[in-house]
């Protein structure tokens, strides 16, 4: 299983079992991690049964990172063996209801990052040149999450998750549009690493931490440091949740 850790949630390296950890410095053309609360390392070792590879950190477009160098670490993934792929990150709410704390599990995305990692020569060895994303996050990986979610007693939300390119974050008015639009969450990461891992046909989920009301919707103004306080209040239930459903999903797709 690969499993990717957004702004704040990298506690959850805490889950792996004889882990070993490399510095993403030493991986050739993995492209540095700059954001304060994310780690920059990858690991892998056991949840359980399950084993694990975990990028602890991404790189974002709004870093000034190409599409394609942004999509390195998930390609690195399915090449070490990853046969599914869990993403996570951090995110604005948007959805009438929603609380900072909520979990969102990701059913569909709109991408309006202006980028598309899979711009540029197709290798029909790696992928078809027009993929599919009907169903751009996994059936079976939703279903063990929210069974995943369900074992440890926390309730997730669905939804849709809206990608802007930061790093500036939106208007009040960019979200009333994204709400038109029929999005419930919105952050700056996530649909490039979804776009490349269906290309290369391999399973992906993505999971939402609401860390933050999106631009007007909460009382205050938004920062950096309010989005990392509220991942690390959340993240024991993440890590958990997250443990839970690396390991039902390591039984669908990498049981023996
Ligand atoms: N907007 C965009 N990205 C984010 C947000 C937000 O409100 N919160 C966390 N990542």
């Amino acid at each position: 299983m690969g499993v990717v850790l957004g702004s704040g949630l990298g506690q959850f390296s805490h889950e792996l079992s004889a882990a070993v950890t490399m510095d993403y410095e030493a991986i050739p053309h993995m492209p540095r991690v700059s954001v304060a609360g994310h780690g920059g390392k990858l690991s892998w070792g056991q949840v359980g049964k399950a084993h694990v590879l975990c990028l602890q950190g991404r790189a974002h477009l709004y870093e000034g990172n190409s599409p394609s160098s942004v999509v390195f670490g998930v390609r690195l993934l399915a090449q070490l063996g990853a046969r599914a792929v869990l993403l996570t990150n951090a995110a604005g709410g948007i959805r009438a209801g929603f609380s900072v704390g909520d979990l969102m599990l990701i059913r569909d995305h709109i991408n309006l990052l202006g980028s598309n990692p899979l711009t540029g020569a197709n290798d029909e060895e790696i992928g078809p040149r027009f993929v599919d994303l009907t169903q751009a996050y996994d059936v079976r990986l939703c279903e063990a999450a929210l069974r995943g979610a369900l074992d440890v007693g926390v309730s997730i939300h669905e939804g849709v998750y809206a990608a802007m390119p930061g790093p500036s974050y939106e208007t009040p008015a960019e979200i009333r549009m994204l709400k038109m639009l029929g999005a419930d969450a919105v952050g700056m990461s996530t649909v490039p690493e979804v776009i490349a891992l269906n290309h290369l046909g391999v399973p992906v989920g993505a999971l939402s931490c609401i860390t933050n009301l999106a631009a007007g919707l909460g009382k205050g103004r938004l920062s950096h440091e309010e989005v990392a306080q509220a991942a690390a209040q959340s993240s024991d239930r993440f890590r958990h949740v997250l443990a839970r459903w690396v390991e039902r999903s390591y039984e669908i797709y990498c049981g023996r």
